[in-house]
């Protein structure tokens, strides 16, 4: 339909390999709200009749109830959407209505509407999956308060927590990843539209009147920038990789707990693949494809950064490259992040071995040691010295918890460290030893964001109220939208009941 210049038609392998409809098929409902908003500002701005408009709206209506239209030959050969839609309206109202759709427009201000329009709403129900993640996360960490387990650093366990720890972690992780998907929404939510190719145009549209009836809080200003800059789109998929290296990290500590090796938890059997060998596995898989596609999301930030790599100003088709990865980048976090949804809420927790684990664990030894200052007034690095002996002797002993040295054990290791104290004799550090469980150890431990349990309190009140928060405003910009749609269709039966004879 463009090809005013070009003699005949494109070769049709060179169509199929320019064509973007595969990846505009998500845009359609998109591309229809902006030519609706886009014509009844022309005519509003006297550049399009009341008949023109009636006709053009009319079209748009029947399109979105009928799309099978756009399959007929002539319009289904268009090279996108963009093409499609207007082919299709011209093909409805003839060329004097439909051929000024199209007027003070671009398909290069149009597509990054579009895109923009999507990323809102791919925004918005990330956000919604990340709170409903966040708030399991909260409720498995009540009822795992008191849930004593090793915590690792390098993969060695390295001191006692307890299991609504670790899950409130993830929960504030998740929180800063909604505050940044917040936070770019307000640069994602801008209008390009009436940038039109790259230098605006000198018809007497208004551009703000198309952003605030598309529910934008304003227009991208400068008509090159508009057309240009995708730096919002970069910003949303760094945002989505954070966001699945959370997923890919809670995925590795649980396949990790749950083996036989850890058996901390059981993860529930319909988030559990088999073998087609083995009868008695029982896989992680939904966690070890969460974490391999958080490759898949890596790969695709770096290609759509590499395609912004070396472009110029201005639109070029490469930029048509970015849709599919940025359509696959948000389906694929957000259906991730449904299932860790599922099976974070489902995830039986085993209390007895993770406790087992833990009162068998040298990471109490930390605990032990700042025992040692407090009891005798040592400095720390003596105290680890003392400790580290102490640890290394139970170890050689066949890996004995250091509860089960006995007095002379430890005195011969405070002679061969030449370690004599007035207050810190054998005696007195097989007491301490013997008096440092994991459940004094969790006690101790009094810093702020700690595993005591009146820090989990802290923690999970502070969070619920902060998801509470989130929850409403998020409800309140997701209703906006609705409002938004719902204003542009009375509008439009507005205009056409009126412009009907
Ligand atoms: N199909 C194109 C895309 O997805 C739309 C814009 C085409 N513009 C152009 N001047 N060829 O990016």
């Amino acid at each position: 339909m463009y090809r005013s210049r070009p003699v005949g038609n494109l070769d049709s392998d060179a169509l199929s390999f320019l064509s973007s409809m595969d990846d505009d098929v998500d845009l359609f409902f998109y591309d229809i709200l902006g030519s609706q908003a886009h014509v009844i500002m022309l005519f509003e701005s006297h550049i399009l009749t009341q008949k023109e408009v009636v006709d053009i709206l009319i079209g748009l209506n029947q399109l979105v109830s009928n799309p099978e239209q756009l399959n007929r030959p002539g319009i289904n050969s268009s090279e996108d959407i963009h093409e499609m839609i207007e082919s299709a309206i011209i093909r409805i109202t003839g060329i004097d209505s439909g051929g000024k759709m199209h007027t003070a427009r671009s398909r290069n201000d149009q597509v990054v509407l579009d895109i923009r329009m999507k990323l809102r709403d791919d925004v918005n129900s990330i956000c919604t999956e990340i709170l409903r993640l966040a708030r399991s996360l909260v409720r498995v960490a009540e009822e795992n308060v008191d849930t004593i387990m090793p915590m690792y650093t390098h993969l060695q366990q390295a001191q006692l927590g307890v299991l609504s720890q670790y899950m409130l972690s993830y929960c504030y992780s998740l929180i800063r990843n909604f505050e940044r998907y917040y936070d770019a929404f307000t640069r994602i939510n801008a209008s390009p539209l009436g940038a039109c190719a790259i230098g605006g145009s000198s018809m007497d549209i208004d551009r703000e009147k198309v952003a605030t009836m598309l529910g934008f809080s304003g227009i991208v200003y400068n008509s090159v920038d508009a057309t240009s800059s995708r730096d919002f789109l970069i910003e949303f998929v760094s945002i989505c990789l954070n966001t699945m290296l959370d997923l890919c990290r809670m995925s590795e500590d649980f396949i990790l707990w749950s083996t036989s090796e850890f058996g901390f938890i059981v993860l529930d059997d319909k988030y559990s693949s088999s073998s087609s060998a083995m009868p008695q596995k029982k896989n992680p898989d939904p966690l070890e494809l969460i974490r391999g596609k958080t490759a898949t999301i890596q790969g695709d930030f770096v290609s759509i950064s590499s395609i912004m790599k070396g472009l110029p100003s201005g639109y070029s088709r490469d930029l048509q490259e970015l849709k599919p990865l940025l359509w696959k980048t948000s389906s694929t976090l957000r259906d991730s992040i449904k299932i860790m949804e599922r099976i974070v809420s489902t995830l039986y927790v085993d209390k007895k071995a993770a406790y087992n684990s833990s009162s068998k664990s040298y990471a109490i030894a930390l605990d032990i040691a700042e025992q040692l200052i407090r009891d005798g007034d040592i400095s720390f690095r003596v105290a680890h010295k003392v400790i580290g002996a102490l640890v290394e002797s139970a170890s050689t002993r066949g890996n004995i918890p250091m509860n089960a040295l006995s007095v002379d054990d430890i005195a011969i290791v405070l002679k061969n460290i030449d370690f004599s104290h007035p207050i810190l004799t054998s005696e007195k550090i097989y007491k301490t030893i013997q008096s440092i469980t994991p459940e004094t150890s969790i006690k101790l431990r009094r810093t702020k964001g700690s595993p005591n349990k009146n820090e989990q309190a802290f923690m999970i009140s502070y969070l619920k109220s902060v998801l509470d928060k989130y929850e409403s405003e998020l409800e309140h910009r997701i209703q906006d939208l609705t409002k938004m749609q719902n204003n542009l269709v009375n509008r439009i039966k507005r205009i056409i009941d009126q412009g009907s004879p």
